[in-house]
C-alpha cells in the first residue's frame, strides 16, 4: 500500500517505519524541515530501542521516505495517517489546532479518493469535525473517507508493540475503507476490530484511563500496606495472578507521568463533563497520583529533616525506563521539588540526561550511575530502569555520607538492604 504519515513524533515515526518494514511504501511528512533533513541523513531525533536500525534498513530499501511537503505525501499516497500532537490546554481540554491545520492541508492537496486516518489521541467526535473540515476545504470536491485508528504503543517498547499489537481498532462511517485498512494491518497478525468512529476514539481514552486507574489503585493499596505493615509487591502478585485482574501495571511507585496518561485523563474528564457526566472516579485517580509524590517527599524530609544544604543523588530522570522522554516526568518533578527546598543534586539517567538539561539546568550530571551518590547525604531512585538493579551497592554506600536510600520504584529488596546496612525506604513495603 502507498501510505503517508503526517507528523514524525514518537507515534508517526515508529508507525511509518513499521509499516515500511512489513512492505508498504511510506512517506513520512513533517513541517519541521530540519527534522526531515536529519531523518533523511539517517539521524533519529528520539531514543527508541530498535528504531534506528529499522529506519536505516527501510530507507536503504526505498520503502521509507521523508518530506516536508504535505502535498507530496498526499499526492503519492492512497491512505494518509494523521499523527500530529494533541497537547493539553490549561483547562485540561485538548488543543486540536494541529489536527485541524493538517486536515485543511490534506484537503487542499487532494485530487482523487483518499482515506484519511486519525492516529493521534483525540476526543470523541473529532473524526466528524475532520470530515467536515476536509469537505469544506477540498477544492477538487473528490470523495474521501475518514477513519479513526488509535495507537496503543508504549514509549520504550514502541517497535515491539507496533509489530505485535494486542489489537487493531478501526473506526469507520462506511464499509468502503475497511478493505484497505485491513490490508495495511494484515501483516501484523493481530485481531482487527471494526467499530464506528466515535467508539474507536473512545476506546483510546477509556484504555489509557483504565491503565492509569490500575496504577492509582495499587498506589492506594501501597499506602494502606505501609500503614498496616504489609508488602504491596506481595499483594500485587497475589491479586494479579487472577487473570481477570492481571499482574501488569500493578507496580507501586511515585506515580505515573509521561506525555499520555496525565494529559489523557484530564481530557477524558473534560470530555465526560461536556457530555454531561462528572467522572469523579478519574478525578480520584489524579488525586491519588499527586498524593503519591507528596508521600514520597514526606518520607525524604521525615528522614533528612531540613533539605537546605543537603546533597542528594538521584537515579533516573526519564518518565519511565527505556526512553529519553522527560515530558511530565515524575522524576523531574521530584528533582524540582528537592531543589526548591534547598537541596543540591547529583543526577544520572542512562538516556535522558541531554533532554533533562533544559528543565534541570542547576544540577550535576554524572555519567557513571555508581558515582552518583558520591559525597551525598542520601540516594533517591526515581525511574524504574532495569540497570539500576545492577547498582554497585557497596560502592554507592562508600560514596554516601550516610547509607540512606529512598527507592521510589521498589527496585531493591528491603530485607537484603537492611542486611547490607542501609536505611532503606521504598513504597508500600
Ligand atoms: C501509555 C500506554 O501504556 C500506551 O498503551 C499508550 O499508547 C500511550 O500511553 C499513548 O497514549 O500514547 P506510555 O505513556 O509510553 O504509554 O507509558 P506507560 O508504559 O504506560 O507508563 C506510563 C507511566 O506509568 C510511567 O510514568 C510509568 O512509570 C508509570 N507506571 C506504569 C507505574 O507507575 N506503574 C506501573 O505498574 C506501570
Amino acid at each position: 500500500m502507498k501510505l503517508a504519515i503526517i507528523g514524525t513524533g514518537y507515534v508517526g515515526l515508529v508507525t511509518g517505519t513499521c509499516f515500511a518494514e512489513v512492505g508498504h511504501h511510506v512517506i513520512c511528512v513533517d513541517n519541521d524541515a530540519a527534522k526531515v533533513k536529519t531523518l533523511q541523513a539517517g539521524g533519529i531525533p528520539i531514543y527508541e530501542p530498535g528504531l534506528e536500525d529499522l529506519v536505516k534498513k527501510n530507507v536503504a530499501s526505498g520503502h521509507l521516505k521523508f518530506t516536508a511537503s504535505t502535498a507530496e505525501g498526499v499526492e503519492k499516497s492512497d491512505v494518509i495517517f494523521i499523527a500530529v500532537p494533541t497537547p493539553p490546554q490549561p483547562d485540561g481540554s485538548v488543543d486540536l489546532s494541529y489536527i485541524e491545520r493538517v486536515a485543511r492541508d490534506i484537503a487542499a492537496a487532494m485530487t482523487s479518493y483518499k482515506i484519511v486516518v486519525d492516529k493521534s489521541t483525540v476526543p470523541v467526535k473529532t473524526g466528524e469535525k475532520v470530515a467536515e473540515t476536509i469537505k469544506r476545504y477540498c477544492a477538487a470536491k473528490v470523495e474521501f473517507d475518514v477513519v479513526s485508528n488509535p495507537e496503543f504503543l508504549r514509549e520504550g517498547f514502541a517497535v515491539g508493540d507496533l509489530m505485535n499489537p494486542d489489537r487493531v481498532v478501526i473506526g469507520v462511517r462506511s464499509q468502503r475503507p475497511v478493505a484497505a485498512m485491513t490490508e495495511i494491518y494484515t501483516p501484523f497478525k493481530a485481531p482487527i476490530i471494526v467499530t464506528d468512529i466515535n467508539s474507536a476514539e473512545l476506546i483510546k481514552h477509556a484504555a489509557n484511563s483504565f491503565l492509569a486507574l490500575k496504577i492509582s489503585y495499587i498506589n492506594a493499596i501501597a499506602t494502606i500496606c505501609e500503614a498496616a505493615g504489609a508488602n504491596v509487591q506481595e499483594v500485587a502478585h497475589g491479586i494479579g495472578l487472577d487473570e481477570r485482574i492481571g499482574r501488569r501495571f500493578l507496580n507501586a511507585g511515585i506515580g505515573f507521568g509521561g506525555s499520555c496518561f496525565p494529559k489523557d485523563l484530564s481530557a477524558f474528564i473534560k470530555i465526560s463533563e461536556q457530555v454531561g457526566y462528572e467522572f469523579k472516579l478519574l478525578k480520584e485517580v489524579q488525586h491519588i497520583n499527586a498524593g503519591q509524590m507528596e508521600r514520597f517527599l514526606k518520607k525524604i524530609t521525615d528522614t533528612l529533616w531540613v533539605l537546605k544544604d543537603k546533597k542528594i543523588g538521584v537515579l533516573g530522570l526519564a518518565f519511565k525506563q527505556n526512553t529519553d522522554d522527560v515530558r511530565s516526568s515524575p522524576a523531574i518533578d521530584l528533582c524540582q521539588r528537592l531543589l526548591k527546598d534547598g537541596a543540591t543534586l547529583r543526577v544520572h539517567d542512562p538516556k535522558a540526561m541531554d533532554k533533562a538539561k533544559a528543565l534541570l539546568p542547576n544540577v550535576t550530571y554524572v555519567d557513571d550511575m555508581n558515582a552518583v551518590a558520591d559525597g551525598c547525604d542520601a540516594l533517591v531512585v526515581a525511574t524504574e530502569w532495569d540497570e539500576f538493579k545492577q547498582l554497585d551497592l557497596a560502592r554507592a554506600k562508600k560514596g554516601l555520607t550516610h547509607p540512606i536510600m529512598f527507592d521510589g520504584r521498589n527496585l531493591f529488596d528491603p530485607a537484603e538492604m537492611e542486611k547490607l546496612g542501609w536505611i532503606y525506604k521504598s513504597v508500600g513495603r
